[in-house]
């Protein structure tokens, strides 16, 4: 019971890997609040009803509301101990034809939203001299990238600035700061990109991707629920402005013709 009596925040925690982190809270004994502009965050409000959690339908761009929902949560549970910046999105186009609605969508929720709600809890954790920051950046960006990923990779890649600059800032708070960087995760994310590639047989497109992974197969949202709970704990007191690679060993291979 690692997260015990502790309050946390995730974004995106109606669906993918924010339910699987949603989930992993819950079993260590965390109070769970859901910040979803999705109408699945009911279901997923449903399926932990004899647990702690609640959820506000929000999107995260919206400042006015978000401050409202924080402001809301301060008065409820009187802290906010973990705060997962876990909501994103992604959408796959060719750069040349990238609209800047594409791409504004993509600064405006990966970059903006993030820092817009952390700049909302930070002043709480700080009063209190604790908190844990969780930032989900990705290895693409940072590390790797495929087509049509200008747009999330160039968001990814900022969010692992993010993390160390604030990461430094916030040091002496006793708060730290890291980031995720996961390879591919099972989630409705990955589908709707195999869909978008291939929508008579997405399935063949997941198996594709699953193929170049040395592990050969994507991440549960219950392996990215584990690494998220442990940088949330006290057991990774000593870490931070970091970005933890967790994706079965895509990122590892020095050349693809050889080995698996
Ligand atoms: N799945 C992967 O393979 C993978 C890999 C690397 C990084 N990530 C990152 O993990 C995070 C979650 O990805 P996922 O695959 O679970 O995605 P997903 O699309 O399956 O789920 C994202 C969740 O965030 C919510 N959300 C999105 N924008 C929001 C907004 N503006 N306001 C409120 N809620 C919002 C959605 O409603 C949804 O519940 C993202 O930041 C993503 O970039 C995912």
């Amino acid at each position: 019971m690692k997260l015990n009596g502790k309050v946390a925040v995730v974004t995106g925690g109606a669906m993918g890997n924010g339910l699987g982190i949603v989930k992993v809270f819950l079993k260590y004994g965390a109070d769970v609040i859901i910040i979803d502009y999705s109408d699945k965050l009911q279901d997923t409000l449903n399926l932990f009803k004899n647990y702690n959690v609640i959820g506000y339908k929000a999107d995260i761009r919206d400042k006015e509301k978000i401050k409202d929902i924080v402001m809301d949560i301060i008065n409820k549970k009187g802290k906010i101990d973990i705060l997962v910046n876990n909501a994103g999105i992604a959408k796959l186009q060719s750069f040349v034809d990238m609209s800047d609605d594409i791409r504004d969508k993509h600064f405006d929720i990966n970059i903006n939203g993030t820092w817009n709600i952390t700049q909302l809890v930070v002043p709480y954790m700080i009063e209190r001299k604790y908190g844990k920051i969780i930032n989900l950046s990705s290895v693409t960006g940072p590390m790797v990238a495929d087509t049509g990923e200008v747009a999330y990779a160039t968001t990814k890649a900022a969010l692992l600035g993010f993390t160390k600059s604030l990461a430094i800032e916030l040091v002496r708070d006793n708060i730290n700061v890291n980031a995720i960087m996961p390879g591919y995760i099972m989630t409705p994310m990955v589908e709707g990109i195999a869909n978008d590639s291939d929508p008579k047989n997405p399935q063949s497109v997941i198996e594709g991707i699953a193929k170049g992974i040395p592990m050969g197969r994507l991440g549960t949202i219950e392996e990215l629920g584990e690494l998220t709970a442990f940088l949330a704990s006290d057991e990774s007191s000593y870490i931070t402005g970091q970005g933890i690679v967790i994706d079965g060993g895509s990122t590892l291979p020095e050349t693809k013709s050889v080995g698996i």
